[in-house]
């Protein structure tokens, strides 16, 4: 593959300085930095950050401030996440990218559902529907209340009518108590949205891709797959014929119609072994 001017800038990792971390529960941290590329990342679209010492790892930008600076939004899960989350302000982590593919805002009417730290790279997509004036529902759905993320933005939004935002916990310690996908389902039940973005756990995904496909509606997700180079070389990222790093992370719903025999049911670990998708 021809490395292209783009490809070789994007690619180049930069040392940024952190600048803010806002705890966003006990588990999740949203780091803040400045960098100049990411500054005109588009929403959906992921770095890899550089723990020193540690590892690298593919993470959504989940916003971009007027202040220039940007951030990520990363849950504790394994080593290199404990390794970013422990880190303070004034250290330092590398970053390359920003890379793939971005939502697109399409429509009146959208419908933005989220699992988790799937909301990360949601976050800058919602604030892109607000600036484009799309009347935009948003489901955020989580295990329970400490793992919500975000709260205090989607409340503020959602007091001040820029959307409406709704929590789905599945032991109903907050708002509906269920599955995110099975408040969608109701919602959708009584009222046409033009498109369903969403980004979460993939079995999640898959069933929003069901919802959309019943209910007639558009469809864009981000999808997540083992990533080491980012932009398009080694292959451990591939889903069917798609490579999610170069041709996603957020794919459209014709993309996902081609590999849609993949989604939820598995993908390649960190050695190439074909695992079941959880
Ligand atoms: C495009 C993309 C965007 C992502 N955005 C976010 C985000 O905004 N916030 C967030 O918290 N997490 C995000 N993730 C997931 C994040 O990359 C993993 O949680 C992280 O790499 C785990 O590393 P670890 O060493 O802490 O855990 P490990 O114990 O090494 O792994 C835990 C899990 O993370 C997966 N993982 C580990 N390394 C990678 C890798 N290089 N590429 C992909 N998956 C990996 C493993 O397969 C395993 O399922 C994103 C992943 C992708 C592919
Ligand atoms: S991570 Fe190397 S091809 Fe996608």
């Amino acid at each position: 593959m021809k490395l292209s001017g783009w490809h070789i800038k994007n690619n180049t990792i930069r040392v940024v300085k952190i600048l803010r971390i806002k705890p966003e529960n006990p588990y999740v941290k949203t780091i803040f930095f400045r960098d100049s590329l990411c500054s005109s990342a588009e929403p959906g679209q992921f770095v890899m950050v550089w723990i020193p010492g540690v590892d690298e790892i593919p993470l959504s930008i989940s916003s971009v401030c007027s202040d220039g600076s940007s951030s990520i939004t990363v849950a504790e899960v394994g080593e290199a996440t404990k390794a970013l989350t422990s880190l303070k302000v004034g250290d330092l982590i590398g970053i390359r990218g920003p890379f793939g593919t971005s939502f697109k805002v399409t429509g009146r009417r959208s419908l933005v559902i989220g699992g988790g730290t799937g909301m990360a790279p949601l976050l800058m997509l919602i604030d892109r529907l607000v600036k484009e004036n799309i009347r935009t529902t948003v489901i955020e759905g989580v295990k329970n209340r400490d793992r919500l993320i975000f709260l205090d933005d989607l409340k503020n939004l959602s007091e001040s009518g820029e959307v409406e935002a709704l929590f789905a916990t599945e032991d109903g310690s907050y708002g509906f108590k269920g599955l995110a996908t099975d408040l969608a389902e109701s919602i959708l039940r009584r009222e046409k949205f033009d498109i369903i973005y969403a980004c979460g756990p993939e079995k999640m995904i898959r069933k929003a891709y069901e919802l959309a496909n019943s209910h007639l509606t558009d469809f864009q997700a981000s999808l997540e797959r083992y990533m080491r180079c980012a932009i398009g070389i080694c292959g451990s990222c591939v889903i069917g014929r798609y490579r999610v790093c170069r041709d996603g992370p957020v794919f459209d719903k014709k993309k996902i119609k081609d590999i849609e025999k993949y989604l939820g049911s598995f993908k390649y670990n960190e050695k190439g072994e074909k695992v079941p998708v959880i």
